[in-house]
């Protein structure tokens, strides 16, 4: 009988926590990428996603905040499949000519991730007449999409770079 009273909001609800523990997740990671990585470029990406990532958790801190709710994380098994994914192929290839384009194609992978539920959480936002939490959450997903986007040429270049040294 319970499930059948779930509603639009409780989905919202429990989204945005699988997401704030995905966050969190993805703090550590992108530091963990960032001492990884062989290029200063790479490195800087990571970096500089890291900081952007500290904001999205306070959007998501925020978002909580406009829905009435404690911040609170519910695991993200999808996202700590990924990060598993990440620190494999960072034992696997250490000091590898491989390394970077491993590392890039785990990050990518975490972005799509994020891509796919903040684009999720928008529509349903707006459903729900949230204007204010759709807005926090574009902020992000613009950040993730540029983020991808940056991975993308760095895989580019990483290739190139290493086929001719
Ligand atoms: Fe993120
Ligand atoms: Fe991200």
């Amino acid at each position: 009988m319970a499930k059948a009273e779930k509603t639009l909001d409780d989905l919202f609800l429990d989204t945005l926590k699988d997401v704030y523990h995905a966050e969190k997740q993805i703090l550590r990671g992108l530091t963990k990428m960032a001492k990884s990585a062989t290029t200063d470029d790479l490195r800087n990406a990571f970096e500089t996603h890291r900081e952007e990532t500290d904001h999205q958790v306070q959007r998501l801190e925020q978002v909580f905040e406009m829905v009435g709710k404690r911040a609170q994380g519910k695991p993200c098994e999808a996202m700590q499949g990924l990060i598993e994914e990440g620190k494999e192929i960072m034992d696997e290839f250490k000091g590898s000519v491989a390394l970077d384009a491993g590392l890039i194609s785990s990050a990518q992978a975490i972005e799509h991730y994020e891509i796919a539920r903040y684009g999720t959480l928008i529509n349903w936002a707006n459903k729900l007449g949230m204007k204010d939490a759709a807005k926090l959450l574009q902020e992000t997903l613009e950040e993730e999409k540029k983020t991808d986007a940056l991975l993308s040429k760095l895989a580019g270049e990483a290739v190139n770079q290493k086929a001719a040294a």
